[in-house]
């Protein structure tokens, strides 16, 4: 039932033209031809030789031709040449199989994969009927085929190769896919698989920092299996794919505009391409007409030697071509072999006959060509082939054996074929791999016995070259990268510029000599292939929405954050005591703020307090002059003269606020401004007390009388600042304030401000000042209306209205702001309840003093006391 299928598509291969120079082996209705050669045991061949897709230049003027296999190709014939020389070699060698003749027979697949999976039922039938399961013919047993090229019809023979167990050696298909020995048992290859090629195709675009990459890939299995692979090997490297388009085997117009818009449309410069060249030809000769610029190819190898690309017309387009090339090797004497060939001696050899027309560009007269249709296509002018032409004058690239990549591919196979039948030839009965020690005969072994064979092949080749299969059938995979440099003489030369060697240690595997690369338009500069530039320090990478990760944008770190990195994805937190420069590339030591003397506000607010500090100074010299009068000697002379010195200290203490706030600034602050204003507060407290006591004191029989004197007040003082003393022991004892650098509460700066300690001790002190000052309110508010010469229980009324205002606005005001204007606000609290005491209780009496001293006598006083109010 497996075979079904086969067999159909067998029956259904039409027939055109046939032509088998095998006596007695016809088969009518086949397009598949071969060449033959007899021999002890024979190894099938299936080559690409002709391919189905026009080339030529008429693709330029004229729509294509319908498909058919026609274009002859030297490169594969090439191939071809090899296997024939390699067995000749082997046959000619005494060592390797002495005694046997190997013998040949090649079959065309034009890579297709019916062609080559008939050539193949051809080869494991014997030349007749290709009848499935049925060996027709042969005394000599078919050891194993080397082919196909192409991976799509590699992968169809190798399933039906493993049904028999048939060895196959393919010598160009790289699909990862073959490495499957669950479903092709029997398949090998001389060629790597094209896992290693993506990864080093990726490895290669990253080197040169290509992310964003367009990958071209031919409508084939290799363009989808190995296509996949590099996908992934690309993504996985990091980079990101622009465009992946399949481009058509066949010409077709649609699907080359569609792709060529889409390469010129995108940013992606560096295009890998895995498509093999002949199918690739038409498709670059439209790309080089529709003008395509500025663009890197990157060859697979599939095309990256090619001689059929590298023409006249291509090369402004494909110059500088970065491409992946199997390693080369030399094959010695096969440079002779070519030049000596000689139709006479190829009876057998159809294709001979099509190379020699290509070759020399004549044409055979008669019928025998097997390029019959094109003596009359094109028609007049050719010269008739004499078949003594002089090969060794003719100047082709089918001549120059100095690049031998595919084609030493070729003989390799071939020659592990021979030397695993040479093993199997030279095993000692008993001593056998088979059961009980059996060995295979060469004359009558089985497909599978020698499969076993070319499993464990392992010889050095007339290179001195290992050669040998891995376990998944393959061998070491070894690349040369090559730069296709434009000669002066407007040729292409593929200049070796690095290898890529899968076995090195990673990060060794890719050798790029970078400075001998010529780009594109003898460009020095790598060109760039990105979606976005990349993002420089101080800036984080933000993807954009629904693209790939390669495709960002470039945000800039907010204050406080820094990248110190191109191309970082984040920015970094700066450490507490640090913030990040304007250019948020690095963190720099926050600035630190305090108020100073050095700055405008510090040297106004210290400038305003110390002249205000000469007011009470002035007016208590004022007093000092006056103090026989009356109105300095009403109501206790010597409290308005500690009052007047304790506002002063109150003017003076705000000093304290200013500067850096070391640990004695820190404690001194807020005690200091405690301590004096509590004296002041009480000073105000025991004068209106006294207006009370002394009001009370004129009534008859009062027993306050022995209260009025100086001693009351100075108790009162006394004990008022006493307790506010204590409370700042305490504090200072418990908990005592500190400089502090706050970093958290404005943004940017380290804030050095003074650490209260403890809260409860500040409020405490506050507290205790706001209730003296409330009550020294509420008896002067209760005296106000006291027969007082001087209206001094009004006065102080007023005062401590100001002073209760002034700190009760106060308290929002300091809870709002922060760092210095805290402290400065504070000060200016301080400034202005001095200010206000002082204005409300001296500057009356200084008014009077100075301006009114009629007043201010004792005669005055008495007359008018009575009046007064
Ligand atoms: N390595 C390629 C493959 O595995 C080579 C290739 C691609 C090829 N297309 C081709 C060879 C067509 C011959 C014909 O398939």
């Amino acid at each position: 039932a497996e075979m079904l299928p086969v067999f159909l598509l067998f029956l259904m291969l039409s027939a055109s033209v046939y032509e088998s120079t095998q006596p007695g082996c016809k088969l009518p209705g086949s397009k598949v031809k071969g060449t033959f050669q007899d021999g002890d045991i024979i190894i099938g061949g299936i080559f690409p030789l002709y391919s189905k897709t026009d080339f030529s230049e008429t693709l330029w003027k004229e729509p294509p031709k319908p498909i058919s296999c026609e274009i002859f190709g030297f490169r594969p014939y090439r191939w071809i040449q090899a296997m024939v020389f390699t067995i000749k070699e082997i046959n000619q060698n005494s060592e390797l199989l002495p005694n046997i003749t190997l013998g040949y027979m090649i079959y065309d697949s034009c890579g297709l994969a019916t062609w080559a999976l008939e050539g193949t039922m051809r080869l494991i039938t014997g030349q007749e009927e290709p009848i499935p399961n049925y060996q027709c013919h042969l005394q000599s047993p078919l050891a194993a085929i080397i082919g196909d090229g192409g991976s799509t019809a590699s992968i169809p023979m190798a399933r039906l190769l493993g049904l028999y167990d048939y060895p196959q050696i393919s010598y160009f298909a790289s699909v990862p896919l073959l490495s499957d020995k669950s479903q092709f048992p029997s398949f090998f290859r001389t060629i790597p698989s094209d896992n290693f090629q993506s990864h080093g195709l990726a490895q290669l675009v990253t080197h040169f920092g290509w992310t964003w990459v367009g990958i071209l890939v031919e409508d084939t299995e290799y363009g989808e299996l190995s296509g996949q692979s590099l996908k992934e090997e690309v993504l996985k490297a990091g980079a990101c794919i622009a465009f992946f388009e399949t481009t058509p085997i066949e010409y077709s117009e649609r699907r080359f505009h569609e792709v060529i818009t889409k390469i010129k449309q995108s940013l992606a410069n560096a295009i890998v391409v895995m498509s093999y060249d002949s199918y690739l030809i038409a498709f670059m000769e439209e790309v080089a007409r529709q003008n395509v610029t500025g663009k890197v190819w990157i060859a697979s190898e599939a095309w990256s030697t090619s001689q059929i690309l590298s023409k006249k017309e291509l090369l402004k387009t494909l110059s500088g071509t970065i491409g992946f090339a199997i390693r080369r090797g030399k094959i010695p004497g096969f440079k002779g072999f070519l030049t000596s060939l000689q139709t006479s001696r190829f009876k057998n050899d159809i294709f001979m006959k099509t190379f020699w027309e290509q070759a020399f560009g004549c044409k055979w007269a008669s019928q025998d060509s097997y390029r019959t249709t094109s003596n009359t296509e094109i028609g007049t002018a050719f010269t008739v082939c004499t078949g003594t032409e002089n090969l060794g004058a003719l100047n082709i690239s089918f001549f120059d054996v100095s690049d031998l990549r595919i084609t030493y591919n070729v003989y390799n196979a071939v020659y592990s074929v021979a030397h695993a039948l040479h093993d199997l030839n030279s095993c000692v009965p008993g001593e056998g791999p088979f059961g009980n020690g059996a060995c295979a005969h060469i004359q009558t072994f089985e497909a599978w016995q020698l499969l076993h064979y070319v499993k464990n092949v392992n010889f050095n080749n007339n290179n001195g070259e290992k050669v040998f299969f891995d376990p998944n059938g393959n061998p070491p995979a070894h690349y040369d990268i090559l730069n296709w440099q434009l000669h002066p003489d407007g040729t292409i030369d593929f200049v070796q510029v690095g290898t890529f060697d899968a076995s090195a240690p990673v990060g060794h595997q890719l050798i790029i000599n970078e400075s001998a690369i010529m780009w594109n338009g003898e460009r020095v500069q790598v060109p760039r292939s990105v979606c976005s530039e990349s993002c420089s320090a101080g800036y984080r990478k933000a993807a954009r929405r629904g693209q790939p990760i390669c495709c960002f944008d470039c945000i800039p770190c907010s204050s406080g954050e820094i990248s110190n990195q191109s191309d970082s994805t984040e920015c970094t937190k700066c450490p507490d005591d640090q913030w990040s420069n304007d250019r948020q590339d690095k963190c720099i030591p926050k600035s630190t703020e305090f108020l100073s003397y050095d700055e405008p506000m510090g040297v106004t607010l210290a400038s305003i307090s110390i002249f205000s500090a000469l007011i009470p100074v002035t007016i208590l010299y004022i007093f000092i002059k006056n103090r026989n009068t009356p109105l300095v000697k009403a109501n206790n002379r010597e409290l308005s003269y500690l009052l007047l010195l304790a506002l002063m200290l109150c003017f003076l203490c705000s000093l304290n606020f200013i500067g850096n706030p070391s640990r004695v600034a820190c404690m001194l602050r807020q005690v200091a401004f405690g301590i004096v204003f509590a004296l002041c507060v009480s000073c105000v407290l025991a004068k209106t007390i006294m207006v009370v006591i002394a009001f009370n004191a004129t009534k008859p029989n009062s027993n306050l009388k022995k209260w009025v004197g100086p001693k009351l007040p100075n108790a009162i003082v006394f004990v008022c600042t006493v307790i506010q003393v204590i409370i700042c022991i305490v504090w200072l004892s418990i908990s005592p304030p500190f400089p502090e650098h706050n970093m958290k509460s404005q943004i940017g700066v380290i804030i050095k401000e003074c650490n209260e300690g403890s809260t409860t001790a500040f409020w405490c002190m506050l507290g205790y000042m706001g209730l003296l000052a409330i009550v020294s309110f509420v008896v002067a508010f209760l005296a106000k209306n006291l027969p007082d010469s001087f209206n001094e229980a009004k006065f102080i009324t007023f005062s401590m209205i100001v002073f209760v205002t002034v700190w009760l606005s106060f308290i929002p005001a300091f809870l709002s702001t922060r760092g210095k204007y805290m402290v400065a606000v504070e000060i200016f609290a301080i400034l202005a309840s001095t200010a206000g005491l002082l204005a409300c209780i001296f500057l009356p009496k200084c008014y009077i003093i100075l301006l009114r001293p009629h007043i201010n006598t004792r005669e005055y006083l008495m007359g008018k006391g009575s009046k007064s109010t």
